[in-house]
């Protein structure tokens, strides 16, 4: 599927426009090109290679728990993925590389469940960190929650010891604004609003569907 989209792409690369939305249809979880990656819906197939991502302990040192996940704990967290689209309408997406296809990550948008609020997710495969792969990603999921979803603050939470983490909200525009309670954690929080986000030039193309 992964590569017949790109078979179908070929000669149909983006033109100028900076943020086309004219394939969109309500209802059905779009996809995201941009410069270097893919953020398209989750499938359950998508299992193996997830489970590998969240099996090492430098991926989720700083995530609830500590630990690194089961691939039955990856099975459930796929499942929530998967779920939170149907029932919010928006949600986190799985990162491909555009050359490979390989996939190395998630980001994405997810409701924080507490306060109502909207939290960017960001999470990427170690080998393919500092190559500003979720800086990326997660300037194209704050444009898509401004731009389409129209939402007028987006949050992202972080263990204060996670400086790579917090490195990525302050590129992304981000301010600080306290450190608090969130999901029984004590976790820096950051956040831009709708009138402060800066979306950059960067060509980003939004899809109907895995669109792959
Ligand atoms: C946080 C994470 C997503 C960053 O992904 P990434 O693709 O490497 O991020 P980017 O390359 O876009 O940017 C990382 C920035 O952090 C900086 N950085 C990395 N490690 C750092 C550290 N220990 N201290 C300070 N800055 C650090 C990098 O230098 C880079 O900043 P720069 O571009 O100014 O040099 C990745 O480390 C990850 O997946 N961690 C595990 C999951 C996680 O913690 N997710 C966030 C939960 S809140």
């Amino acid at each position: 599927m992964i590569r017949n989209h790109e078979e179908r792409r070929a000669g149909n690369t983006p033109n100028t426009s900076s943020w086309r939305t004219n394939l969109l249809q309500p209802g059905q979880p779009p996809s995201i090109e941009t410069g270097r990656l893919i953020l398209r819906p989750f499938e359950l197939d998508d299992l193996d290679d997830l489970a590998a991502i969240l099996a090492d302990p430098d991926v989720t040192r700083y995530l609830p728990g500590g630990r690194p996940r089961t691939r039955e704990q990856t099975g459930t967290t796929l499942q929530f993925i998967i779920s939170h689209w149907e029932q919010h309408g928006f949600g986190w997406w799985a990162v491909n590389l555009k050359t490979d296809r390989e996939l190395i990550g998630w980001c994405g948008l997810k409701l924080l469940d507490s306060t109502g609020g909207v939290e960017v997710l960001y999470l990427f495969a170690r080998r393919h960190w500092g190559q500003g792969y979720a800086t990326e990603a997660c300037t194209a999921s704050l444009r898509y929650g401004f731009q389409e979803l129209k939402l007028d603050r987006i949050i992202a939470l972080a263990v204060p010891e996670n400086a790579a983490s917090r490195r990525v909200m302050e590129k992304m525009g981000m301010q600080y604004e306290k450190t608090a309670e969130y999901y029984n954690l004590e976790l820096a929080c950051y956040s831009v609003t709708r009138a402060a986000f800066q979306p950059g030039a960067e060509v980003h193309r939004v899809r109907q569907g895995i669109s792959l």
